[in-house]
């Protein structure tokens, strides 16, 4: 097999500014030993997020040059809906400025005190916008989905036995909708089956409860079910991403994803009376139904990038980022999340600095020992993100791609880091907390080694 290539030629170049380890050790003291406040220009490979990072097209950039920016009804406004519709088949569509706008509006209208939620897995955001409303989010995983090893093509699967006891328990009146994300980002960014997308559906029915896909990364969701999926293999990303979204009633999105532009998202859906109600909220707190909180050129953007990201050769190349990745670690023996998912790598803390418990952060100290040795920029995401109770399933960190933006060579520097890091684990040392805000402490804490 030949190398996969980046599909694209680079036309437009952002300079990286190099830093050494000593500038790196002072800068990261001074930051808390917290990588969300480092600046980004002391940062050589910001890995941190794949949302709203991605490097856009010469097609993108003319678009936003195309771009109407008329108040109502605009013409980037259509185009965008169309593109949203041939995709997701949803009979409205309601431009949003991100994903966590669509998901508030949602479930502004759909959750309340009593209500539960069930879901594959729920983003944070999600989440926070469920229990903001006084009502319960409840996750669904299969249990390959919290094993790090275990091979399983779709860890991100939701568990039907468990989602009709939740609903049995709940009571159906009770449960508003069932959210599934695609990918499932929280668990790996792991795909869902459309086998398991189908039996949702048919058990959803059963109780006449909705189902919406968080569908921020529908495409690498598609991508996965073409090559893991028995009798997918000659259908294209287009045919497969509508047949998801086909036994789905509505989704959110966060078009910082899968629609490959900097900012952006929308809420879609086939109900007409919670679509009035929605664009009625949107009007108060988003803008006018046609523009959503965005300009037309971010529409235009949108929607031309809704066409490219569903390119095999994108995806192809997209999935096989991780998956290169995830081979040469393996090799070296370096755990992680097992298979790779389509947007990042997660490095298993937990293993990887085994010496460590919990408590004393061994995802924090990962994190930082990545930052030190080569400035590269990763994210919790275990018991500082979620531990505040009690300590979460995985210890991880997340090594998250940008779309179209780093090269072959820039993750070949990345897995040298890694390996680097990992020849002398048992050097790193524990983490403690010197401070912590009473909410989303991962953003501002402060750390001491131990
Ligand atoms: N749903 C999922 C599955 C997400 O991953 C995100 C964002 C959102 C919803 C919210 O979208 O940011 O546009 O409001 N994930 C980013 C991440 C922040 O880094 O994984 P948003």
């Amino acid at each position: 097999m030949k190398t996969v290539i980046e599909p694209f030629r680079i036309k437009v170049v952002e300079p990286i500014r190099m830093t050494s380890p000593a500038e790196r050790k002072k800068l990261l003291a001074a930051a808390g030993y917290n990588l969300f406040q480092v600046d980004a220009e002391n940062v050589i490979i910001d890995l941190l997020t794949d949302s709203g990072t991605a490097a856009m097209s010469d097609s993108q950039w003319s678009g936003i040059m195309r771009g109407d920016e008329s108040y109502a009804g605009a013409r980037s406004y259509y185009r965008f809906r169309d593109k949203v519709q041939e995709i997701t088949g949803f009979r409205h569509v309601i431009p949003t400025h991100q994903g966590r706008a669509a998901e508030r509006i949602l479930f502004g209208l759909l959750a309340e005190k009593g209500k539960v939620i069930p879901s594959n897995t729920h983003f944070d955001t999600t989440r926070a916008n469920i229990e903001i409303q006084g009502a319960r989010a409840v996750d669904c995983l299969v249990p390959e989905g919290t094993d790090p090893r275990a091979l399983h093509p779709f860890k991100g699967n939701i568990d039907l036995e468990q989602l009709e006891r939740v609903i049995r328990e709940a009571g159906a009146e009770n449960v508003p909708l069932c959210m599934l994300t695609v990918t499932n980002n929280s668990c790996g960014g792991q795909p869902v089956s459309m086998d398991n997308i189908r039996r949702t559906k048919r058990l959803l029915k059963r109780f006449s409860v909705p189902l919406f896909l968080d569908a921020c990364r529908f495409a690498e969701n598609a991508f996965f079910i073409k090559k893991r999926e028995p009798g997918f293999e000659k259908k294209s990303c287009l045919q497969i991403a509508r047949q998801m979204f086909s036994y789905a009633d509505g989704c959110t999105m966060s078009a910082k994803k899968d629609a490959l532009v900097n900012i952006g998202g929308f809420l879609a859906m086939n109900d007409d009376e919670l679509a009035v109600q929605a664009r009625n909220v949107l009007i108060v707190t988003e803008g006018f139904p046609t523009y959503g909180g965005l300009a037309g050129r971010d529409l235009e953007a949108i929607a031309c990038g809704l066409e490219e990201v569903l390119h095999e050769d994108y995806l192809a190349y997209r999935i096989r980022t991780a998956e290169y990745m995830g081979d040469k670690l393996d090799a070296a023996g370096v755990p992680f999340v097992k298979p790779p998912g389509g947007h990042a790598i997660y490095l298993d803390a937990g293993s990887f600095a085994s010496h460590i418990p919990a408590e004393q952060f061994p995802g924090q100290a990962l994190a930082c020992a990545l930052y030190l040795e080569g400035g590269i920029r990763s994210c919790e995401i275990g018991s500082v993100m979620f531990g505040k109770q009690a300590p979460p399933p995985m210890e991880l960190v997340r090594l998250a791609f940008p779309r179209r933006v780093y090269t072959q060579s820039h993750f070949d520097y990345v897995i040298e880091v890694i390996l680097e890091v990992f020849k002398n684990a048992k050097k790193l040392r524990g983490m403690k907390l010197a401070y912590e805000a009473p909410t989303l402490r991962h953003f501002t804490a402060r750390f001491a080694y131990l």
